[in-house]
């Protein structure tokens, strides 16, 4: 298999990740390039006998994880998991994320507060000193959107935030939907100063279904970088 150096390390996190996975265990499966790689790490530890259970938080996931042969299940049937591994847009020291880039953040939110552990793999070129150079996605139900971007705004601008509020668009133009048929507006602040202020200033909008602001919920970062790799955080928490 022949990796461009920057698939390269990010196959490097997901071996990692997949070396704490054991038999029996209940995962979750994260959404995007980075988990893709722990998908396939995953696959090819089930054709040698490896036995878990896995909650995709996508459909592209799904579709990927049910190639590799591995056994789905939903939060339905399996509302504990044992382990999310996931990727990030962004994180930053205190294992604070933007997550969301690949449209999924409401599943993959869900899964990872269903999980004891959530373990973020990536890249080093995603860790920031403060979170916002990444547009932070916002999941919204598609009723009333202007109106819910203008509460958007306002509450950006209550928690320091400024910059366009846009919403979301697919290859041929048309509004893009989420999984669950949601639209995503992304809002280029460029920095966040108090990502827990606004992460509760956008909960209390009704009409955002979900941010990509993923606070409290990654146990550690597995940071892959041409020197080697580094953990922030504890892997066993
Ligand atoms: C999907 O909605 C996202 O949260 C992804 O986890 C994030 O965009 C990282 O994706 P890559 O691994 O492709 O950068």
């Amino acid at each position: 298999m022949n990796l461009t150096p920057i698939e390269l390390l990010k196959r490097q996190a997901a071996e990692q990740a997949a070396d704490l996975v054991r038999s029996g265990m209940r995962l979750g499966l994260g959404t995007g390039s980075t988990a893709a790689h722990f998908v396939q790490c995953l696959g090819e530890r089930a054709r040698e006998g490896l036995t878990v259970i896995c909650v995709p938080t996508s459909e592209r996931t799904r579709l990927q994880a049910e190639g590799c042969g591995l056994r789905l299940s939903t939060l339905d049937e399996t509302p504990q998991l044992d382990l999310t591994v996931d990727g990030a847009d962004e994180f930053d020291d205190q294992l604070r994320l933007i997550k969301g880039g690949g449209g999924a953040l409401l599943r993959e939110k869900i899964v990872a507060a269903a999980s004891q552990r959530m373990v973020v793999i990536t890249d080093s070129s995603k860790q920031v000193s403060r979170l916002g150079k990444f547009k932070l996605p916002v999941e919204a139900d598609r009723f009333g959107l202007v109106a819910t971007r203008r509460h958007i705004e306002d509450a950006a601008r209550v928690s320091g935030c400024f910059g366009p509020v846009t919403l979301r668009k697919d290859l041929e133009n048309k509004d893009f939907l989420t999984d669950g048929g949601h639209a995503i507006f992304d809002c280029d602040f460029g920095a966040i100063p108090d990502p827990e202020a606004l992460a509760a200033a956008l909960n209390a909008i009704p009409g955002v279904v979900e941010h990509g602001l993923f606070i409290g919920l990654a146990s550690a970062v597995i940071v892959a970088d041409p020197e080697g790799i580094r953990i922030l955080g504890d892997l066993d928490g």
